[in-house]
């Protein structure tokens, strides 16, 4: 690099930055599971990678980081979120609930009941976001019809094809 005339350096420079955009980052508040967080993040971190790498709550899995699984699913004041597609900076000020925060202490949620119940998982590994997309399709009242049910889990894959289990779950805490 030494011996190279520095307009050819300064090329260089000018197609690096263009390339890798420099880092900007941002103060957020932000409310996950009852506990209010201060950070700074990356003004381009998504709420999945906050979650798991700098609060530690590692239950939001991430499975294809593209939208396209629902292992990634937390609620966002009430409603499901793909927390993959959604910047850390959005829920800002917002209420984040996580699997984490389903239960209340050693009291699991209905809906965890339920899996465990009904056989609603085998490796667990798209749990998460199912249960969190499952609480949300009893509390929006999708679950008038097995149609229904399955058209609003139809974002959450499981490659355990534990598909039975999951809408009996959901049946099952509906109609509690
Ligand atoms: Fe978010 Fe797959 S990790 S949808
Ligand atoms: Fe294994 Fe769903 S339980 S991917």
């Amino acid at each position: 690099m030494a011996a190279l005339p520095s307009s050819v350096k300064a090329f260089y420079k000018d197609v690096k930055n263009f390339i890798i955009p420099p880092k900007h980052t941002t103060p957020i508040s932000i409310t996950v599971n009852k506990k209010t967080y201060k950070v700074t993040a990356d003004t381009r971190t998504t709420l999945l990678d906050l979650l798991r790498e700098q609060l530690h709550l590692t239950g939001a899995k991430k499975g294809c980081d593209h939208g396209q699984c629902g292992a990634c699913t937390v609620h966002i004041n009430g409603k499901h979120v793909l927390s993959c597609l959604t910047l850390a900076a959005q829920a800002a000020g917002k209420e984040v609930t996580t699997i984490e925060g389903l239960a209340e202490g050693d009291k699991l949620h209905p809906m965890q009941k339920a899996f465990i119940e009904c056989d609603g998982f085998q490796c667990g590994y798209c749990t998460p976001g199912q249960i969190m997309s499952a609480v949300a399709c009893v509390n929006e009242g999708h679950t008038k019809s097995l149609a229904a049910i399955k058209e609003f889990m139809s974002g959450n894959l499981c490659r355990c094809g534990a598909y039975n289990g999951i809408v009996e779950s959901i049946q099952k805490v509906a109609a509690l």
